[in-house]
């Protein structure tokens, strides 16, 4: 059989304390068309409510929305990995349902993956799937699902009960078979102690530059929003570049300079 040109999830496993995984965002075709041949790893995560859909967390956002935006990114892609978000509410009751929301998601989209938000109950739910076939990501940390419930979106692990805590549900999920483990939002002597106890690549954002790889939200990086998160880096300024086009437009609409003689229309001779 004809090796895959996409990267698979052998791929990403090797690359443990060898070359960095790099991760982004994407929702979107063009999105990931852009991305495809640069990244690792194509993430269609339930960030798509905050950074598309206005939401102030990600708990609004639904299974059929990430299956809309997964297969967006699929049609945009062949060389990435593609891994989809499960949302808030479609695995948390028992692995069963876990199983049932994930296999949607690959059937669907065709992305090779899910990535769930792991806390001491879900970790048998990793091996569920896992077992039955589908590859998946563990989260573990800050957990955006859980925004509610913390009171925004915080570090984690600055108090020692919580580091045991996120120290604990990485190695479950390391040992329940995760292919990789997202570490957000955690302390970075925290992330490094991961990192050098776990088989799985670690993916930090807000974490530690020695994690196996790095994963940032693309319009973060971009330069979308007035705001910040101190553990983005800015590397370009796209809210600019749409805000001065904007201006130059209606301008131009105004004064009548646009459309000129050459984008209109006229009567073949
Ligand atoms: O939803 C998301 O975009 C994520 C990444 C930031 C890791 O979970």
């Amino acid at each position: 059989m004809e090796k895959s040109a996409r990267l698979t999830i052998p791929d990403i496993i090797s690359r443990k304390g060898k070359e960095k995984l790099a991760c982004l965002t994407a929702y979107t075709t063009p999105i990931a068309q852009l991305l495809d041949d640069k990244c690792d790893i194509l993430l269609v995560g339930d960030s798509v409510g905050m950074v598309l859909h206005g939401l102030p967390t990600p708990v609004g956002v639904t299974l059929d929305m990430m299956i809309m935006h997964g297969r967006a990114v699929m049609r945009g892609s062949s060389r990435a990995l593609v891994v989809v978000d499960l949302p808030f509410g479609s695995y948390e009751r028992n692995p069963g349902h876990a199983f049932k929301s994930a296999s949607r998601v690959l059937r669907e989209t065709g992305c090779q993956a899910v990535k769930i938000e792991v806390c001491a109950g879900v970790t048998e739910t990793v091996d569920y799937l896992t077992s039955r076939g589908i590859p998946v990501i563990a989260h573990i940390g800050l957990r955006p699902q859980a925004a509610n419930l913390d009171g925004g979106f915080k570090a984690k692990g600055r108090t020692d009960s919580e580091w045991q805590q996120i120290l604990n549900d990485a190695k479950a999920v390391d040992e329940a078979g995760a292919f990789a483990i997202v570490i957000e939002g955690v302390t970075c002597d925290l992330a490094d102690e991961i990192t050098a106890c776990v088989n799985a690549p670690t993916i930090g954002i807000g974490a530690s530059s020695k994690c196996d790889g790095q994963i940032l939200v693309v319009d973060d990086m971009l330069g979308m929003f007035k705001r910040t998160p101190r553990f983005v880096r800015r590397y370009g300024e796209i809210r600019s570049l749409i805000e001065n086009a904007a201006d130059s437009f209606v301008r131009d609409v105004r004064s009548g300079a646009f459309p000129g003689p050459n984008e209109v229309y006229r009567l073949r001779k």
